[in-house]
């Protein structure tokens, strides 16, 4: 059973390590090898059927969910066609408006979840293009989609997701690249800019999980508190649901990921002296007004991490301390700024003597609807 874990004491933690490779494998051969262009030829949808899709709808569960908030901010913003993500179970019963020209994108790792696969089957129903991006080939959704983008994450066994998490990421970095392309949405420096930035990430994350004893540190601080939030705006919000996500699942922290901006509309009430607050700040555009939101939590006691890149002394000097992240693309940052919040659920949970692989109460892959 070590060999499996690779010498580490859980899934969970061999996973989290196993993220570098798993970016660079789902890389692999989709970058041409002058980084100029993406290729995905397992994508049988020609340049016409893209020029046709007006709107495209993100359905998943869980933490592939979260990947797919994450992919509708970056196809919105490479490609400028509305996106819709939406929760599996909710999607189906809400009436969703599907046409021919809509593009039905479904997320999951096992592709076995059945409110998922529910929501393809209707999707199809209806008419639309569905493109299935998961983990395991051969699986029920990637059988009945029309095209499937694979994550090369490799068998993920742990229950709280991780590197099938990130390597969504890529594939939707891939796939809005690769509709940027298509219909011309985005000039071709900006996508070698960007393919370049995506080819460094596998050594970022390396040089973060260097450093995760600071993370440790911090987990331990927090284990014996019993509410903890997490701040941040656009896609740092994105992350912070699966930072909340995460630390829930398996350390049994409550907690809550809220839009920085948002805090103020209500949830501030909570703020009391000591109770942790993560904020995370990486959208450049954003992070004054993430900063004068650490402020209103300071203020009234909270004591902030704040998740920043290296040299932002802006938001390092606002809060009580910080992990910094190297830097990247702020469109990109998700797949970097979510790997300190993984660990953090690792050694929070370890620190509450808590089964990190078998969380009570769930399952890998949830099959009833
Ligand atoms: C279960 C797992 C989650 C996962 C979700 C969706 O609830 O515990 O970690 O995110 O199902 O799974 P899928 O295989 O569709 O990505």
């Amino acid at each position: 059973v070590t060999a499996e874990k690779a010498g580490f004491d859980h899934f969970m933690m061999k996973e989290i390590y196993d993220q570098p490779k798993a970016y660079r494998d789902t890389i692999g051969s989709r970058i041409s090898e002058d980084g100029s262009r993406v290729v995905l030829d397992e994508i049988g949808m020609t340049a016409d059927e893209i020029r046709r899709i007006r709107n495209i709808h993100i359905v998943a569960c869980g933490t592939a969910y979260h990947a797919g908030l994450v992919g509708k901010s970056v196809i919105e913003k490479l490609v400028r066609i509305p996106v819709e993500a939406d929760v599996a179970s909710e999607y189906r019963y809400r009436a969703p408006i599907i046409t021919p020209e809509t593009l039905v994108i479904v997320v999951s790792q096992s592709g076995e979840t059945a409110d998922t696969l529910a929501a393809l089957r209707e999707a199809k129903r209806s008419g639309a293009r569905v493109l299935a991006i998961t983990n395991v080939v051969g699986s029920s959704v990637s059988r009945e989609a029309d095209d499937v983008l694979v994550t090369w994450a490799g068998p993920e066994i742990a229950v709280a997701s991780t590197k099938a998490y990130t390597t969504q990421l890529m594939a939707f970095y891939l796939l809005g690249l690769y509709l940027a392309q298509t219909l011309e949405t985005l000039e071709q420096a900006e996508i070698v800019r960007t393919l370049a930035a995506m080819q460094s990430l596998p050594e970022q994350v390396e040089s973060i999980l260097a450093r995760s004893e600071e993370i440790k540190a911090y987990a331990e601080k927090i284990a014996s508190h019993e509410h903890l939030f997490f701040i941040g705006r656009g896609l740092d919000y994105a992350v912070a649901l699966e930072g909340s996500l995460k630390l829930k699942e398996i350390s049994y922290i409550h907690s809550e990921a809220y839009p920085a901006g948002e805090l103020k509309h209500g949830t501030l009430a909570l703020i009391e002296e000591g109770v942790p607050v993560i904020a995370l700040g990486l959208q450049t555009e954003l992070i004054e007004k993430t900063v004068s939101n650490i402020k209103e939590v300071t203020a009234r006691g909270g004591e902030v991490l704040g998740i920043a890149y290296e040299g932002d002394n802006e938001l390092a000097k606002s809060v009580d301390r910080t992990f910094s992240i190297p830097r990247t693309l702020d469109l990109l940052s998700p797949a970097l700024t979510v790997i300190p919040l993984q660990l953090l659920s690792y050694y929070a949970s370890l620190a509450r003597g808590n089964d990190v692989d078998k969380p009570r109460n769930l399952a890998k892959s949830v099959t009833v609807e």
